[in-house]
């Protein structure tokens, strides 16, 4: 049975967080008194649907259930792991930890608060021990960061639990060991903002022109390496030492007007609201969170086929999800066996709104990879030097998908021995083919540049799935050639 997570608040950040349990299959149920809390999360949900299966290279888990409950007991009951997101203030969240407890005292509570120190939470609670802060960034269902941060009070074995939890929904939880106002990378933010801030007021810079030298320049930097590994890289071969001695005392320097901040007057409101809508104001808020959740995906893919950072733990999260699929429970005689879920992303369209020609070849290798790893020829394995090249592909369109459809992808083995494997494979939708393609695989040593028969590791898995294949009815295109008469 899927497992239930509980979200208390459901604006952004708890929007947020119910997309990321419910796509990693877990049932959500939300409580928030807003009547529009239901179609506030129903809209992140489906940029989260257009945006995180893009992330993943094995085949989806099935989404769980969301329910709205009508009270924070019904939401919480039978809930694994609870995350309050309620608006930043102290007393409210009080409250609500309070009607927590009444029904479930020793359920994990995870706090989003972005300013609050775990102890302050904790305050007056019948359980103090089992709250702290689990504070994501936006949108929760794309970045992995949450930055956990106990009290002294926390029950460390529970913090561990909840670190589990998070990992097992894509995410890296970063134990923030000293509570603190803030946490960690907020104060990076507020250090930034604040000097933009001052920018902007003293007629510097305009809005547009500090993103510009943020995004322009450090701020891909920072993506990849963080400060001080790009610092360190800044300092040449001589290093960190030399970097230090080098840009160190400038940071006394009456540069930085940091402990300082520009009073909120109506007329820098005014200036900083009229830049920020002369600069992207042509773009509802919505158009932004798709165009911010495309670009984050491309740099978040970037990183996972280079196993650096972010992309790291994305890679991590695949494997994690891998070893239920390759368990060897999977019944191979079931063919097609199903292998992928993929859903129609918005790069994937062309100009009449359907999906374009080449991406029914990525659908296809998305179906075959999978296979492939299924039978042990996974990354590790090509690393070692050997792998399946396709010499073949036979793809036949037989329906169209359009933006958001929900595809899945099947293999069939037709034939198999121990240099070839003959595979045919359905991309459905709703049960209908949307595609299939024919392709004829051969294993080969990529150093040796040939052909070269399967190790017995590979074979052992791959034979029993062709010989379970074989006796299976054989779709009437099966064999067909380009152009020949249906
Ligand atoms: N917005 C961000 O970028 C961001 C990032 C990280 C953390 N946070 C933190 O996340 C929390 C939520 O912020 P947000 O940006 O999602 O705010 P938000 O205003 O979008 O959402 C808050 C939600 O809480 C609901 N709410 C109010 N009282 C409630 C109650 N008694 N029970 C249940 N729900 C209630 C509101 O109806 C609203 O939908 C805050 O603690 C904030 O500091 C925000």
């Amino acid at each position: 049975m899927a497992r239930k997570a509980a979200i208390i608040g459901g604006g952004v950040i708890g929007g947020g967080w119910a997309a990321r349990f419910l796509l990693n299959g877990w049932n959500v149920s939300v409580f928030d008194p807003d009547p529009e809390a239901a179609r506030k999360i129903g809209e992140v949900l489906a940029n989260a649907r257009a945006a995180l299966p893009a992330l993943s290279d094995i085949p989806m888990v099935a989404e769980g259930v969301l329910t709205m409950a009508d009270t924070i007991t019904e939401a919480v009951e039978g809930a694994e792991y609870i995350q309050e997101s309620v608006s930043e203030r102290l007393e409210l969240k009080h409250r609500v930890f309070a009607q927590i407890q009444q029904s479930c005292p020793d359920a994990l509570i995870g706090s989003s608060t972005s300013g609050f120190k775990p102890s302050e939470l904790q305050q007056n609670a019948a359980n103090p021990a089992m709250i702290f802060v689990a504070h994501p960034f936006n949108p929760v269902y794309l970045l992995p960061l949450a930055e956990v941060v106990p009290s002294p009070a926390s029950d460390l074995a529970a913090i561990e639990r909840a670190k589990e939890i998070l990992r097992e929904i894509g995410m890296f939880p970063l134990h923030v060991r000293k509570e603190i106002d803030a946490h960690i990378a907020d104060r990076f933010l507020e250090a930034v903002w604040r000097e933009a801030l001052w920018l902007v007021k003293d007629g510097i810079a305009t809005t547009e022109e500090i993103d510009e030298a943020i995004r322009m320049g450090f701020g891909l930097r920072w993506g990849q390496m963080g400060l001080f590994e790009t610092y360190r890289v800044a300092g040449g071969e001589a290093g960190m030492k030399h970097f230090m001695a080098q840009f160190g005392p400038c940071l006394q320097w009456p540069w930085t007007k940091l402990t300082d901040v520009p009073e909120f007057t109506d007329e820098l409101v005014d200036l900083i609201a009229g830049q920020s809508d002369a600069q992207s104001g042509a773009y509802s808020i919505r158009e932004l969170e798709r165009i911010r959740d495309g670009n984050l995906v491309g740099f978040l893919r970037a990183l996972k086929d280079r196993n650096w950072g972010a992309g790291k733990v994305l890679r991590e999260h695949d494997e994690r999800r891998r070893v239920a699929y390759t368990d060897g429970t999977r019944d191979v005689a079931a063919a097609p066996m199903v292998l992928a879920h993929l859903q129609v992303l918005p790069s994937w369209i062309d100009y009449n709104g359907h999906m374009t020609e080449s991406r029914y070849l990525f659908a296809s290798s998305e179906v075959s990879d999978a296979f492939l790893r299924f039978i042990g020829a996974d990354m590790d394995y090509v690393a070692s030097g050997f792998s399946y090249y396709t010499a073949e592909s036979h793809i036949m369109h037989k329906g169209e998908a359009k933006l958001g459809d929900r595809l899945t992808g099947s293999v069939q083995v037709l034939a198999a021995d121990e240099k070839r494997l003959h595979i045919f494979v359905r991309i459905q939708k709703d049960g209908a083919d949307v595609a299939t393609i024919e392709q004829m695989l051969l294993h080969v040593d990529m150093k040796a540049g040939r052909t070269v028969a399967a190790p017995a590791a590979i074979l052992d898995r791959l034979m029993p799935v062709a010989k379970a294949h074989a006796v299976l009815p054989r779709d009437a295109s099966v064999g067909r050639f380009t152009g020949q008469r249906k």
